[in-house]
């Protein structure tokens, strides 16, 4: 089946940031059809950015990008038809209550009256907003005012739906309750483009993810593919005992409340917990997460343009 989303050489620079670094720099991504793919990277990495390109609300500075199979750009009225986005920062229509925010969306793009009616219902009980079906949304807190537009676009027909931050601000039961709504829609062979600075969300719901800093992208792949990809795919912690000195030998060296956490290759790891443990310190080992590839990865690039800095 043909990427839902393919981005080639996308560059997008800011009217009125001529002088930095472009928020895209030739980005290439392809964007699998029926899975979710997670766009990950710290804030001015450039996911909204990417995004709102995707999504034909930006125009690109350079390179192309298609969207099922059309230009962005050239088709963006074929597209706009077929996708769905929650933005960022986005704020749903507030003279309307929960039910009608949903259901006129839906029969705005097309839907009939029963279906809509049956998706509707069917949208706000999963995503826990059943009771407040007939309050404002403006009365809304700001978590359900969340929930209530990744309801109405989860809701819709859409072939692509992107989702940029859906779960901030969200408590742990309704993130997960959106979890289950994102899940459902990629069953349904619905393409997801996901961000999200929640890692654990990341890991548990992308089948591949791309991981952009200074716009550009820096990893991409399954969650597997990124672990074998980094420098240190195992995490040690080591309690008690041990100093940092007689830890540096095996790997990438962190402070933590409780002791150190040290990245280390497979072999390293081993041999570590096998030392700590002869020397009678508590230690735990395992895969990194997601969590510890992004610090790894950004981590190093954020020293890596301190020592240019300093050596410009
Ligand atoms: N309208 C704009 N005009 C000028 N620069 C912008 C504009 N929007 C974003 N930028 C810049 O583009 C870069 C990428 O921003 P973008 O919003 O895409 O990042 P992001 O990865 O979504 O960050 P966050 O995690 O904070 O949402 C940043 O340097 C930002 O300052
Ligand atoms: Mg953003």
């Amino acid at each position: 089946m043909e990427p839902a989303v393919i981005a080639r050489d996308l560059t997008k620079v800011y009217p009125k940031a001529r002088a930095g670094p472009p928020a895209l720099s030739k980005v290439n991504l392809s964007i699998p059809a029926g899975q979710v793919y997670g766009l990950i990277g710290r804030n001015g990495a450039g996911k909204t950015t990417f995004v709102r390109i995707a999504a034909t609300q930006l125009m690109p500075t350079g390179g192309s990008i298609t969207v099922l199979g059309r230009d962005a750009v050239a088709d963006a009225s074929e597209v706009r038809r077929r996708i769905a986005c929650v933005p960022q920062e986005s704020r749903p229509l507030y003279f309307l209550d929960v039910d009608q925010l949903v259901y006129l969306y839906l029969r705005l793009r097309g839907m009939d009256r029963s279906e809509a009616r049956r998706r509707t219902d069917s949208v706000l009980e999963e995503l826990g907003l059943s009771a407040v079906r007939k309050k404002l949304v403006n009365q809304l807190s700001g978590g359900m005012r969340r929930r209530a537009m990744v309801a109405m676009v989860l809701a819709s027909d859409a072939e692509v739906v992107y989702l940029d931050e859906p779960t901030t601000g969200l408590d742990p039961l309704a993130r997960r309750e959106v979890w289950g709504a994102i899940r459902r829609a990629s069953q349904e062979h619905r393409t997801v483009l996901l961000t999200t600075h929640y890692l654990d969300e990341a890991d548990a719901l992308s089948a591949r993810l791309a991981l952009l800093e200074g716009g550009e992208v820096r990893l991409e792949g399954t969650p597997s593919d990124l672990r074998a990809r980094i420098r240190h795919p195992y995490r040690v912690t080591v309690e008690g005992v041990l100093g940092r000195s007689e830890l540096q030998s095996y790997g990438e060296v962190s402070d933590i409340a409780s002791g150190f956490l040290v990245f280390a290759r497979e072999s390293s790891a081993r041999d570590l917990a096998i030392f700590a443990l002869g020397k009678g310190a508590r230690v735990s080992m395992g895969p990194v997460s997601l969590e510890d590839i992004f610090l790894q990865v950004v981590g190093r690039s954020i020293e890596e343009e301190a020592s240019e800095g300093a050596e410009s």
